[in-house]
């Protein structure tokens, strides 16, 4: 398997999309304020890089009405397949290699996909490149340096620590950076941007939680590696599903930051 494969091609249609699902209930209301405050509007030609499940491709292609247009790229589109129409293409393939050069955009909008791409400077300046002068990217990324369980019974706080350590190593052994959303400011600077903004978003979780039961999700689909890490266990894993259940238990899970930027006018 090459190092840098996405981690959850290999699970199954249904989960993935209930998982990817879970991701849009939670941080699609967030989402929707940091693209609103672009101006976002008609005409506008988009890029939704790893579009998901769709519903910000959705919710992209309303604003900019018929006039407008949005380019939505995935590695697997088995889920936004449905969406293509006249105002909305669907572009499966890898977004450090699909030849999009001759196109331009008012806005770009990437949610939780940088993290899964070990050479993310070189995808970021060139989704940079892919904005119009004048135009808008706003990049929404984890840092799962963040997470932590904060209140619950000691073994199943230990196991959720046990997990974070997991994800930690895997995502390092695969040349990704666990913490990659806390640089996203640091690597736009120097870039010669009009305007950024950064927001930071720390969701203090109890069990049964939209966060706690998708991060349940994710931890079930992803076991295996986590276990080949050797930091967690089977039993921390059946541990961490108890504690995303309990309404008594509470965790940071991660926190996401986010990045409205506008580049200069030409
Ligand atoms: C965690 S999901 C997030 C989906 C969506 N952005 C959201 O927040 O609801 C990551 C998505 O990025 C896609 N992805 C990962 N690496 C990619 C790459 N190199 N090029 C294009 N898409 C990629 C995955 O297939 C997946 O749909």
């Amino acid at each position: 398997m090459s190092p840098s494969k996405y981690i959850f091609t290999e699970t199954q249609y249904a989960q993935e999309l209930e998982r990817l699902q879970a991701i849009e209930q939670v941080f699609d209301p967030t989402s929707h304020q940091r693209l609103q405050s672009t101006g976002i509007k008609a005409h506008w030609r988009c890029l939704e890089v790893g579009a998901g499940a769709g519903s910000i491709t959705q919710w992209m292609a309303g604003k900019v009405e018929e006039s407008g247009k949005v380019v939505a790229v995935d590695l697997d589109t088995r889920f936004v397949a449905h969406l293509e129409s006249s105002q909305v293409d669907v572009l499966q393939g890898d977004i450090q290699h699909l030849p999009l050069e001759d196109q331009s955009f008012d806005l770009v909008h990437a949610r939780y996909v940088l993290i899964h791409i070990p050479d993310f400077e070189t995808v970021l300046s060139r989704v940079l490149d892919l904005v119009k002068p004048g135009g808008w990217i706003v990049l929404e990324e984890p840092d799962f340096a963040a997470a932590r369980a904060i209140a619950g019974e000691n073994a199943a706080c230990q196991a959720v620590n046990n997990v974070n350590q997991a994800i930690l190593q895997m995502f390092t052994a695969r040349g990704m950076d666990y913490g990659l959303g806390a640089k996203l400011p640091a690597l736009l600077q120097p870039y010669d941007l009009q305007t950024f903004s950064v927001e930071v978003d720390t969701h203090l979780s109890n069990g049964g939680s939209g966060l706690a039961t998708m991060m349940k999700m994710s931890t079930m689909q992803l076991a295996e590696k986590y276990i080949e890490t050797g930091a967690a266990t089977q039993a921390d894993i059946d541990n961490y599903g108890r504690f995303a259940e309990d309404k008594q238990a509470w965790a940071i899970y991660y926190a996401t930051v986010g990045v409205i930027a506008h580049k200069k006018a030409a």
